[in-house]
């Protein structure tokens, strides 16, 4: 029996309309936060999101932004602290992968990737803390990936944005302390729609190999993920930041 309370608590996840940001908004629902579940275009699936955690009796909404966008997250962050009273927690999880060879990269193609991986993260970021550090209180998990400590190939944007929010997620721990505590999550390879369609992995055969090179034998799914997240959200972590946390079934242990 699990006895993390987030009761009382107010949390934003971004990108929580499916894949990994779903799972998590899920998650700290079930455990008492009120989630605001951010989307950019995805409305119906985040509506599903939040009518899914009100039919348990919890709270949500939520609330549309790209968050590579400086009005619309001053926007949305406006919204979510006049629906909820504050900010307590951020995950900053939109992310998005336009994999090409470094060769055919064309600028949009690195652009957009580091806009919305990164970009995104530090104006989240930046936005949410103002109202953390008025309350000196507060934490924030920024999702990297294990890629970006080992590289991918066809993925130099991906992997710089994320190798960018590890090196952001140290200097925010530094400027947000004592108060506001900011650490990073680095997912391995997670059962999300996105990533059985761009790795092929409806194929069992290719789904296979991938599986053999995880010591604990299979992929992530969303859970796994969450259960980390919630780890973050919670007490069990308040001595904890600018750390990473990689949850990849062993896969990489650099
Ligand atoms: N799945 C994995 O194996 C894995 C591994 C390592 C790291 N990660 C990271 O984990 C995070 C979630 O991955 P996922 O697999 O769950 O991805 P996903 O299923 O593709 O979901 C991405 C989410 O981000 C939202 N989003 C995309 N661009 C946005 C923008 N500009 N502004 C706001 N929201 C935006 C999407 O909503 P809309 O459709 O509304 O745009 C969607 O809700 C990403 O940061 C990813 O890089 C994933």
């Amino acid at each position: 029996m699990c006895m993390i309370s987030l009761a009382g608590q107010v949390g934003l996840i971004t990108g929580a309309s499916r894949g990994i940001g779903r799972g998590v908004a899920r998650c700290l629902a079930r455990h008492g936060m009120a989630v605001a579940v951010n989307y950019s275009r995805s409305r119906k699936e985040a509506e599903d999101v939040v009518e899914e955690i009100r039919s348990w009796g919890g709270k949500a909404m939520a609330v549309q932004a790209d968050v590579s966008v400086r009005s619309e997250v001053e926007g949305m962050v406006a919204r979510v602290e006049s629906a909820f009273g504050r900010i307590d927690f951020l995950m900053n999880n939109a992310g998005i992968a336009v994999d090409v060879p470094l060769a055919e990269m064309s600028d949009e193609a690195w652009d957009r990737v580091i806009d919305v991986n990164l970009r995104g993260t530090f104006l989240c970021s930046q936005v949410v803390a103002r109202g953390m550090m008025a309350r000196r209180r507060g934490k924030i998990v920024n999702v990297s990936a294990a890629s970006a400590l080992r590289g991918r190939m066809k993925g130099a944007n991906y992997c710089a944005a994320k190798a960018g929010v590890l090196a952001l997620t140290k200097c925010l721990a530094l400027e947000l302390a004592p108060y506001v505590q900011v650490n990073a999550l680095l997912p391995g390879f997670t059962l999300t729609q996105d990533v059985i369609e761009r790795f092929g992995l409806h194929d069992l055969e290719a789904r296979r190999r991938l599986v053999e090179s995880i010591p604990l034998g299979r992929l992530a799914d969303v859970e796994d993920i969450a259960k980390g997240v919630l780890f973050l959200a919670s007490d069990l972590s308040d001595h904890m930041t600018g750390q990473m946390l990689c949850i990849n079934g062993g896969s990489y242990m650099g």
